[in-house]
């Protein structure tokens, strides 16, 4: 969460910022801001409230100049959004800018001293402590750079730092603590940027040549930028060889490609987000799956007694699907669990389980604690994550890289059909090798995976229809999602996706459950989505769609087609292809996020950035 940037160079740094921050918005957006050091060597500050298009001015000419600057787009954590609370933050003297990713968990008692030795806060966050701490540092003496990177050793929690001196330095300091927050750094022909993700170093990549070598900073790494070149430190001060990787335009070139949001535009793009998970995964010759990237050996994959699965959100939502599939395919015990509530646990890990942790970003700070948490337990660790170089994809013994493309809508779309793609591959794989899947039966199973793409491209070729019930469906405040099964965690991440871009309140439920309590709910007020495809609980959910029939409810359905019977006893229906039964979580996801997508533009909702989230939460 929260997006830096910082640029030093020759051209003027206030576009450049102003793009990066603009392609980083997707981490947070409650207020943003840049601070550039002009030709006179004042740092001069610009923030907003809101979104980072407030920083857009109308008169180019007017945005301050100077060729060194960095900016911020914020997700509030320690103090409401507002124009004090906006990075970049200053020093007394406004001689440092600071701008900040994560939470410095010591802050208080650190602004305490701060105050009781005559500094004045102008903000309520945390970050502001961080300016007072270098300034002081360099009133005692130590060169900018000796009392940034002080601050390694002084401040307590996960985050990523970059800080600007006023005068004629002409550097950016920048730092990573922890799990929270990376810092990427690009540097060439003299001029370098430093952003939390890729996408802020596209203005590098659209001059004469369309790649640039690139470095991620590790945590406890902190990197100086000049226009002379980079010199990447230990918190000791020490020079590192940092390992340069090539990046082109492409890699982090990211737009709407003629759709109105970054959200449909990665529903449509999910027939190939799952052929290309399953690309070099899938052998088409003897319809087996070889994961390459697995880390396991096929004695270790045959002592495996247990398999926990682990996400936060979406991904959490898929980490229950994959315990399903497991299940169902490997002949192993397998759970699944939210990764705040199980690095909370003491859990039995022993040296035959394995956690299979979910993440698009990688980066989410519960996920990445509890992988920690298991590995320092002696658990096999893999994870299924979209972002290269993740702390996720550190930390695991092997990583099944989605594959997705970037993902820049905060509501997951492709990257949680991807990964339920992966968990069936994975599912698959664990019971071919342990032998419990017979050679026709995952065959089988691998043929059907294949005919997805095909059969989610047909179902997204027509949108009328979910932009027709959206109107129906518009003027509900509550919805009730039902499933079983399998389906059971895909209502859940349908009521997810309403409730995250519509604000409507949405829960999902396992059907068998409602009769349990939610039918109390009932009336003509509640909408029910009822994913009812045939499959082997199809009669139970037809008895609970009747239940709520019954009582007056509003009922949409997701039908297997043909299924016109039910049809008849609904009030709307959607329908899915004729698929096997572990496919249709894959594919019952599709009308949910369509229906979600269309009621939400309804409601005029900001679809790809809705209120209050952030793609990658990296905090606690
Ligand atoms: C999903 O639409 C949300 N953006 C959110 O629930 C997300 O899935 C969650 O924060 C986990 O993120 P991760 O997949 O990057 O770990």
């Amino acid at each position: 969460m929260c997006g830096i940037v910082g640029y030093v160079g020759s051209q003027e740094a206030w576009p450049i910022i102003l793009e990066g921050l603009k392609r980083l918005e997707y981490r947070g957006y409650d207020s943003a801001g840049i601070a550039i050091v002009d030709p006179s060597g004042d740092i001069l500050l610009r923030k907003t409230v809101g979104k980072v298009r407030g920083l857009d001015l109308d008169d180019v000419e007017s945005h301050p100049k100077g060729t060194i600057g960095l900016g911020h787009t914020r997700w509030a954590t320690h103090g409401r959004p507002s124009h004090e609370n906006a990075h970049p933050h200053t020093d007394c003297k406004q001689r440092i800018a600071v701008v900040h990713n994560g939470i410095v968990e010591n802050y208080l008692e650190l602004k305490r001293q701060l105050v009781e030795s005559g500094h004045v806060f102008e903000s309520e966050t945390d970050t502001e402590v961080l300016t007072h701490l270098i300034e002081e540092g360099m009133d005692r003496g130590l060169s900018f750079r000796e009392a940034f990177r002080r601050l390694g050793r002084t401040i307590k929690g996960s985050q990523a730092i970059s800080a600007i001196l006023q005068g004629e330095a002409a550097e950016i300091c920048a730092l990573r603590l922890g799990h929270a927050g990376g810092i990427v750094v690009a540097y060439r022909d003299g001029q370098a940027i430093i952003g939390s993700d890729l996408p802020a170093l596209l203005p590098l990549l659209q001059a004469d040549s369309n790649m640039a070598e690139v470095a991620f900073l590790e945590t406890g790494e902190m990197v100086v930028v000049t226009p002379d070149g980079v010199e990447y430190q230990d918190l000791d001060g020490n020079h590192i060889d940092k390992q340069q990787r090539m990046v082109t335009q492409e890699e982090v070139l990211v737009d709407k490609a003629g759709y109105q949001h970054f959200m449909l535009k990665e529903i449509m793009e999910q027939p190939q987000a799952v052929a290309s998970a399953m690309r070099e995964r899938v052998n088409f010759e003897t319809r087996r799956v070889e994961l390459p990237e697995f880390p396991l050996s096929a004695q270790e994959i045959a002592e495996l007694d247990r398999v926990v699965l682990i996400g936060c959100g979406t991904s959490l939502n898929a980490a229950h699907v994959g315990r399903h599939l497991v299940e169902r395919f490997s002949g192993l015990p397998a759970e699944a669990e939210s990764s705040s509530e199980f690095r909370y646990r003491n859990p039995y890990i022993g040296p035959h389980t394995l956690v299979v942790s979910i993440g698009q970003s990688g980066e989410t700070a519960d996920t990445v604690a509890a992988m920690q948490m298991v590995k320092d337990k002696g658990a096999k660790l893999v994870t299924i994550c979209n972002a290269e170089g993740s702390q996720a994809s550190r930390i695991a013994d092997g990583t099944l890289y989605m594959r997705a493309g970037i993902e820049i809508g905060v509501a997951s779309t492709k990257t949680f059909i991807a990964s339920l793609t992966i968990l069936n591959l994975l599912a698959i794989f664990l019971g071919q090798s342990r032998g419990v899947l017979d050679t026709a039966k995952t065959q089988e199973l691998v043929d059907g995976l294949t005919q997805v793409p095909r059969l989610m491209g047909d179902m997204l070729a027509d949108g009328a229809v979910y932009q027709h019930l959206a109107q129906e469906y518009v003027g509900y405040d509550n919805f009730l999602f039902l499933g079983r099964g399998m389906n059971s965690p895909i209502a859940s991440e349908g009521a997810l996706k309403l409730k995250e871009i519509s604000y409507i309140h949405a829960e999902g439920y396992p059907a068998g459950e409602m009769k349990h309590g939610p039918i109390a709910l009932i009336d003509q007020g509640m909408a029910i989505v009822a994913l009812a495809p045939k499959d082997s609980l199809y009669d139970k959910v037809v008895n609970n769609v009747k239940e709520v029939k019954a009582r007056d409810g509003k009922v949409l359905a997701v039908l297997t087609e043909g299924d016109t019977a039910l049809a008849a006893e609904v009030d709307h229906a959607l329908y899915i292809p004729e698929a096997a039964e572990h496919l249709n979580p894959l594919l019952i996801t599709v009308p949910l996020q369509l229906l979600a997508y269309h009621i939400a533009l309804l409601r005029d909702r900001d679809v790809d950035q809705p209120r209050n989230l952030a793609k990658s939460v990296t905090v606690e």
